[in-house]
């Protein structure tokens, strides 16, 4: 990167996951924030089938117009990143055209959730490609996709959390009977998940024993690995948001509270996307003990998991004041309004900050050994 030359910086949005408009939405918030004198921007859709295209520098495109979502058409020039780390460079192929390069990504900002952005997969390619990326690397990004794993490096880090169960493809076909005998110890009612997955899609919350198989076989449908929980009753759900310092440490913010709506029981998906299903209050209304707990173990979570520049740490409080872990996301929700800025502000990082940060903090750190 030669002195005086802007950095280079690829906002890479949309995707196959289910989460593919918020990724859109998120990815408008960065591109208005990105500060063009100091950053070459390029914006990259990743279509929800998967295909790469050179998208126009617009945030305005993203937004939520009308009540239609946005959306990455395949409309745009496609774009291939090459796996040779040698180059560097993003190869543009219009139709009929001679491909064309554009030399030297110093950075990728990947604002993908979910499935094929958030769980190591492009965090893979990238270092495969040698150019460094915000965030996670490969095996904290896998391990916080996979409520399996996570629980299990919470365990090993000695994390509180409610009880669970792990029910894998094979578990359930061989022996379900045993399977089911396993979630009977942990009481009524349970949270049945997909492993792998997000937004709450294919949860259920079981109340009633008869409802365990059906709702098994829900989780199953996006995860043939399925996790059951013991539910955690009467808590309130916090959440904080960690952030690498200059030097790569992990510093929480100030502790936001999740208020469902009276007609939704829980965070479901109708809860976190319909204008009206929950209330984000920031900072929450915690004694200052416990919001000090929950700072403390969000930079533990995030330790657990080796996560890097970034990480929304989600949990239970009860009314005793004990606090368990939930998950942990790598690339939480970014629009502006999104909970993981809203923390941060009121940390006092403003959102350009904020976006600034972890552009240097990829930077600094490059790739290798992730
Ligand atoms: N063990 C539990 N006890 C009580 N509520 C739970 C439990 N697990 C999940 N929930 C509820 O379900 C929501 C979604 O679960 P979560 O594990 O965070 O999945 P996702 O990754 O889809 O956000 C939580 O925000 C909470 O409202
Ligand atoms: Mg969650």
């Amino acid at each position: 990167m030669s002195e005086g030359r802007r950095i280079r910086v690829a906002v890479v949005f949309g995707g196959r996951s289910s989460e593919h408009a918020i990724s859109c939405v998120s990815a408008g918030s960065v591109l208005r924030a990105l500060d063009r004198e100091r950053y070459d921007v390029v914006p990259i859709g990743l279509t929800p089938d998967g295909r790469w295209v050179l998208e126009a520098d617009d945030p305005d495109r993203l937004r939520i117009a009308d009540g239609k979502l946005p959306e990455v058409d395949a409309a745009g020039a496609a774009v291939v990143l090459a796996g040779d780390p040698t180059r560097h460079e993003l190869q543009v192929h219009e139709p009929g055209d001679v491909p064309q390069t554009l030399a030297g990504v110093d950075v990728v900002f990947p604002v993908l959730h979910g499935a094929y952005g958030e769980d190591g997969t492009i965090q893979g390619l990238l270092e495969m490609a040698g150019v460094p990326y915000v965030g996670s690397g490969v095996l904290a990004s896998a391990a916080a996709m996979d409520k399996g794993v996570m629980k299990a490096l919470f365990a090993g880090a000695g994390l509180e959390q409610a009880p669970y169960v792990v029910v894998t493809d094979r578990d359930w076909s061989r022996d379900r009977e045993g399977a089911l005998e396993r979630i009977r110890t942990l009481g009524l009612p349970v949270f049945v998940k997909p492993a792998r997955a997000g937004s709450s899609l294919g949860i259920t919350k079981v109340v009633d024993d008869a409802a365990l198989v059906e709702a098994v076989e829900e989780a199953r449908r996006h995860d043939p690995k399925v996790v059951v929980e013991a539910g955690v009753v009467g808590a309130r759900e916090i959440e904080c948001g960690v952030l690498a310092d200059e030097d790569g440490a992990p510093r929480a913010s100030v502790c936001a509270e999740i208020v469902v709506h009276g007609d939704h029981d829980w965070y479901d998906f109708e809860a976190k996307y319909l204008d009206d299903g929950a209330d984000l209050v920031v900072p929450a209304d915690l004694p200052d003990g416990v919001a000090d707990r929950v700072r403390e173990l969000s930079v533990l979570a995030f330790d657990a998991l080796g996560c890097e520049g970034l990480a929304r740490c989600d949990f239970f409080v009860l009314p005793d004041g004990r606090v368990l872990i939930n998950e942990v996301n790598t690339m939480p929700g970014f629009t502006s309004i999104s909970m993981f800025p809203r923390v941060w502000q009121e940390t006092g990082v403003d959102y350009p900050t904020l976006v600034d940060r972890l552009v240097r903090d990829a930077l600094r750190r490059g790739t290798g050994l992730r």
